[in-house]
């Protein structure tokens, strides 16, 4: 087992990377169950390969688990279900003292924070994320929110859960689609600000794609430390260290808004293509090497994830993807900072990037 610990004073918590870990969780959550119960929010998918086991982790226990449902998919995390979930947790008589436990993806942990972040004024919770992407991002750093009718994740709270439990081996069961959009973020750390791990991840990222234990529990652990780092310096993102995790994510929002946000384009295939669209754009503006935005690109093409528009199936004009890019909660005095890269592993925040320029880029791009 690893342990990393998210170093926020008293909000400090642990990570614990654990293959096998959902078969212990009774053991790593008997603590939190307050009142012999536990609140678990999961979804239709994850129920019905996971649940199970979680159950049987505390047969015989005398701790009851309270299951909530919710159906799978972006569309849970709505005022809707927000309302559902707090009115159900209400229901059962939650107190201050229970747990809340999301059992998921970046759906259910989002959405469960947002609702122990406010129900009775915010009770405990704890992260199982079920999903690569969940484990290596969403999952860590506390960012908890619904969408709303103006936009994605515009609702919520920065909500630091008591603990995360990662368990490697319930990748086994995840779609690969999922396992390789998630993967575009553990890339994500090495472009960042570790061009070692770049080379690592060129060396692996197959490896990790075929589920091979070692290489997944390397990515999942060197992952969560580079997350854990920059959440411990920069926790509600008002420095500009965490905002370099939103690398290839500007790009990608105006991939995924102009694909509905729907399964056409999932989000790590977004951030996969806004990467190396991120690469591209800083070799325009003379800032990288052109050789290090091509080995961006031949290693997404490599995993098979997206890589440019064409292959992110986006057919827009630039302008109209600049339009969806204005609509991003990152706006800040009517601009829009950008994620750009000096070279693999030297991300850096630019707060003058011209947004005609980003359109003629694009227009060129197609
Ligand atoms: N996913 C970006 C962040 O947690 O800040």
């Amino acid at each position: 087992m690893t342990q990393i610990t998210v170093e926020l004073g008293e909000h400090s918590y642990p990570i614990l990377v654990d293959p096998g870990a959902l078969e212990r969780a009774g053991m790593h959550l008997q603590r939190l169950a307050s009142n012999h119960r536990l609140f678990i929010l999961t979804d239709e998918n994850v129920e019905s390969h996971l649940l199970l086991k979680l159950q049987q982790a505390f047969a015989g226990s005398g701790t009851d688990l309270m299951v909530k449902s919710l159906p799978a998919g972006e569309s849970s995390k709505s005022w809707r279900q927000l309302e559902l979930v707090t009115d159900w947790l209400l229901t059962q008589g939650i107190e201050r003292s229970d747990t809340l436990v999301a059992l998921g993806g970046g759906v259910i942990g989002d959405l469960t924070g947002f609702a122990a972040a406010i129900v009775k004024r915010g009770c405990n919770f704890v992260q199982i994320p079920t999903s690569l992407l969940a484990q290596v991002d969403s999952s860590v750093g506390g960012k908890t929110a619904i969408n709303s009718s103006a936009g994605k994740n515009l609702i919520g709270s920065f909500n630091q859960p008591r603990f995360v439990l990662i368990d490697p081996l319930v990748l086994n069961s995840l779609p690969d689609r999922e396992l390789r959009a998630g993967y575009a973020e553990v890339i994500k750390y090495g472009l960042i600000s570790d061009a070692g791990f770049f080379d690592w991840c060129e060396d692996n990222g197959g490896r990790v794609l075929d589920r091979d234990p070692d290489a997944l529990s390397k990515a999942i652990i060197h992952s969560v430390r580079a997350k854990a780092l920059i959440v411990g310096e920069d926790e509600k993102e008002l420095s500009g260290r965490r905002a370099l995790l939103n690398l290839g994510h500007t790009f990608g929002h105006a991939l995924e808004a102009e694909t509905g946000f729907s399964n056409k384009l999932v989000h790590g295939e977004a951030v996969a293509a806004g990467m190396a669209l991120a690469f591209a754009y800083s070799v325009r503006r003379g800032h990288c090497d052109p050789a290090d935005a091509e080995r961006v690109t031949q290693h997404l093409k490599s995993v098979g994830l997206p890589y440019n528009l064409a292959t992110a199936s986006v057919e827009a004009s630039g302008q109209r993807l600049v339009d969806h890019m204005m609509h991003d909660k990152k706006m800040s005095g009517g601009t829009l900072p950008f994620l750009l890269a000096n070279g693999i592993g030297q991300s850096f925040l630019a707060k003058d990037v011209d947004l005609e320029d980003v359109a003629a880029f694009l227009d060129e791009s197609a």
